[in-house]
């Protein structure tokens, strides 16, 4: 289904309203670059390859990004648009964990292709709605650009856009350490909001990784047992971890605490 089709089925009458799906390909000069952008010139978002830098203009004014990140890890992540529900529940809840990523060193930094006048309207309601206290810069995107440079946009977004002639982004999640490399991605679709608890697993699994040498399990989360690597020998894990749980010689557990 469509975003438009999905706005209309599901969304408040008003919101729905303010979407025009286009029947006709959309080609102004601006999306063919984009578009070009998106295939043939844009950079490849490898994990492990260095997350492009990019100046923007956020609700905390502006930033170059790398400089932005510092010596901390960070968490790029776009939504939809302003003034829309999921989104609106997604940015409460990224609000409402900050501490928990603040604690771990994690700075966030949201992302939509609305400006700023929107962005600082909108926060207001986030807060109002969700009962929280939105610390974390917003990036002002209007123009797409870092949408396009990041890939946070989908297959329908070039023939589907709002009422201001703005299409849309989708929700995606760039995990980036404190190297500037991309060391995770996620990416939904606008009808689905993301679990915040996942990206703080995700991130907790990572750091866990780079300090410990361990990997992480399906559904591993801080104090469950951890899996020895294939590059460590069990002989070594022993000396390193102590106990360590043989299940098959390539299957290996050991529980290093929280
Ligand atoms: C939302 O609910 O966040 C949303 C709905 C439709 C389009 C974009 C976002």
């Amino acid at each position: 289904m469509t975003m438009a089709a999905l706005l209309t089925r599901a969304a408040p009458r008003s919101l729905a309203t303010t979407i025009r799906p286009i029947t006709r390909p959309y080609t102004s000069s601006f999306l063919r670059r984009s578009l070009a952008t998106a295939t043939d010139e844009q950079p490849h978002l490898r994990l492990g390859s260095i997350a492009p830098n990019f100046q923007a203009k956020t609700t905390q004014g502006d930033i170059d990004f790398h400089k932005w990140i510092g010596d901390k890890w960070a968490i790029l992540f776009s939504h939809p648009a302003d003034f829309t529900p999921v989104c609106t529940t997604e940015l409460g809840a990224f609000a409402k964990m900050k501490g928990e990523f603040d604690k771990r060193g994690v700075k966030l930094i949201g992302l939509s292709a609305n400006d700023l006048t929107s962005h600082s309207k909108w926060i207001q309601d986030i807060n109002e709605t969700q009962n929280s206290d939105l610390q974390f810069p917003i990036i002002a995107d209007a123009d797409r650009k870092i949408a396009f440079t990041y890939d946070m946009v989908d297959a329908q977004d070039v023939t589907n856009k709002d009422d201001k002639g703005i299409a849309f982004t989708i929700r995606s999640v760039f995990v980036i350490d404190p190297n500037k490399k991309i060391r995770l991605t996620m990416m939904y679709p606008a009808s689905t909001g993301r679990n915040t608890a996942e990206v703080l697993r995700v991130v907790d699994s990572l750091r866990t990784g780079d300090t410990k040498g361990v990997t992480t399990p399906i559904d591993w989360i801080p104090g469950d047992d951890v899996i020895v690597p294939p590059s460590v020998t069990t002989e070594a894990a022993r000396k390193k971890f102590g106990d360590v749980r043989e299940v098959k010689p390539y299957l290996r557990y050991t529980n290093i605490g929280k």
